[in-house]
């Protein structure tokens, strides 16, 4: 179960004010149902947790294949391409799994330490781009490519999966010309909307997630966004982050008490960032790791500018768990939490800094994650996408274009000397 706690907000917006927002919360809604708002031509990822278009067999066969063995699996990919697996896979298992991420950076540094890892180890790679042809994963996979032919000789094809549009890019010619196994992302679904496809359900399975806990979890995350009643969770999170953009918020802060979630928030970042920045508007999505960033960020989130909000992810119970004990010298002066849990301390502390920070004029509303499974993640994850969906409509901006992400790319490829780009 997850539950949303926006009681805090009360104290800063007004009644007639929330009122209206979630009555536009709802029209939105509506008009997401109906299919007829703007970029209505990517609503592919409504129907995805009931799996109308995916070919999840030929994803687990080949995630059970690579499990065999001891392989790695290297990912590559960039925003939508990969962030939706890592939050997945890093909120299950920490940093402890056979996924390795690459393509998200152009740090020769970061390509050299995988280089070094994969000497000792067997490995499969699996480049992911929707449009085939982004630089930073095209230029990982180069790489990696002549690596793995050396590696692999005439292996080489199996070793190499391929997921990227069906008709189009430079990826999808390379993957013709040689032979390696393909998987398509749907032509109606925009990239950070992406994770229930090809695109994070081959890396989640490859990690050994389970994909009835995985639809599951959507499942119950979609069908309960899309109800038009007063509990939707995407509906009331919408109105509520609308009203405070409106009374003068800028800033939206997911802080979350689990590390694990670190990656998702980085996920949210891009859902929200891109969904919702645009026409010169738009929420600015940060997030912090708590309790760690209290004791770097804690000063400017209690007592800078008052334009920021907080959304707080908490976990309810955990499977596994330290119960503190007495010590006979008390030296560390700690006995006072003899026998309590560490999962208590770190719920006393979100109270405590909710607290806190509602005392220091920042509004905050929460979710709550019965536990940090595979279930809640992505039940979590569509009430977010369905969230930005409604938040995007509400705010009068196409949420399912990226229009802004190409300035820097003409610019790239202009300094690089691509041909057809000239200074
Ligand atoms: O949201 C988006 O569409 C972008 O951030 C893309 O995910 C990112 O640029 C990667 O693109 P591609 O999958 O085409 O390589």
């Amino acid at each position: 179960m997850i539950l949303y706690d926006d009681t805090p907000l009360a104290q800063f917006l007004k009644k007639d004010e929330l009122e209206k927002t979630k009555a536009e919360a709802q029209n939105a809604l509506e008009i997401l149902k109906s299919r007829d708002g703007a970029g209505n031509e990517f609503l592919g990822w409504l129907d995805l947790p009931f799996q109308k278009k995916v070919d999840l067999q030929a994803i687990q066969s080949v995630a059970d294949e690579i499990r065999q063995g001891d392989n790695l699996l290297v990912c590559i990919g960039i925003g939508g391409s990969y962030l939706g697996a890592r939050a997945v896979i890093e909120a299950i298992y920490g940093n402890r799994h056979s996924i390795r991420f690459a393509g998200h950076h152009l740090s020769p540094l970061g390509l050299k330490e995988l280089l070094d890892e994969l000497e000792n180890r067997d490995f499969y790679v699996n480049v992911i781009s929707k449009s085939g042809t982004t630089t930073e994963p095209g230029i990982a996979f180069r790489i990696l490519k002549e690596y793995t032919e050396q590696r692999y000789g005439d292996d080489t094809q199996k070793r190499i999966i391929t997921t990227t549009d069906a008709n189009r890019g430079a990826l999808l010619s390379l993957a013709k010309k040689e032979g390696y196994r393909r998987f398509v992302i749907p032509d109606d679904v925009g990239g950070r909307f992406s994770v229930l496809t090809a695109v994070g359900l081959l890396p989640i399975l490859s990690a050994g997630i389970a994909l009835d806990d995985i639809l599951a979890g959507a499942i119950a995350g979609m069908n309960q966004s899309l109800e038009n009643c007063h509990k939707n969770m995407a509906l009331r999170y919408a109105a509520n982050r609308i009203a405070l953009y409106r009374s003068g918020k800028k800033i939206e802060i997911l802080a979350n008490f689990e590390p694990r979630l670190h990656s998702l928030t980085e996920w949210w970042k891009q859902l929200y960032g891109e969904s919702e920045g645009k026409n010169a508007q738009g929420l600015f999505p940060a997030a912090v790791d708590l309790t760690t960033d209290l004791h770097s960020m804690g000063q400017w989130i209690q007592d800078a500018e008052r334009s920021i909000f907080e959304t707080f992810l908490t976990i309810g119970r955990y499977e596994h768990d330290f119960i503190l004990k007495a010590a006979d010298d008390d030296a560390d002066q700690l006995n006072y939490l003899a026998g309590k849990s560490l999962s208590y301390v770190n719920q006393k502390a979100y109270e405590g800094t909710r607290e806190a920070h509602l005392d220091g004029a920042v509004p905050s509303s929460s979710f709550s994650l019965e536990k940090l499974d595979a279930r809640h993640i992505f039940e979590l994850m569509m009430i977010y996408e369905v969230g930005i969906a409604l938040s995007g409509y509400m705010a009068g901006v196409n949420p399912f274009d990226q229009p802004g992400v190409e300035a820097y790319k003409n610019n790239m490829f202009r300094l690089l000397g691509k041909p057809g780009f000239s200074s």
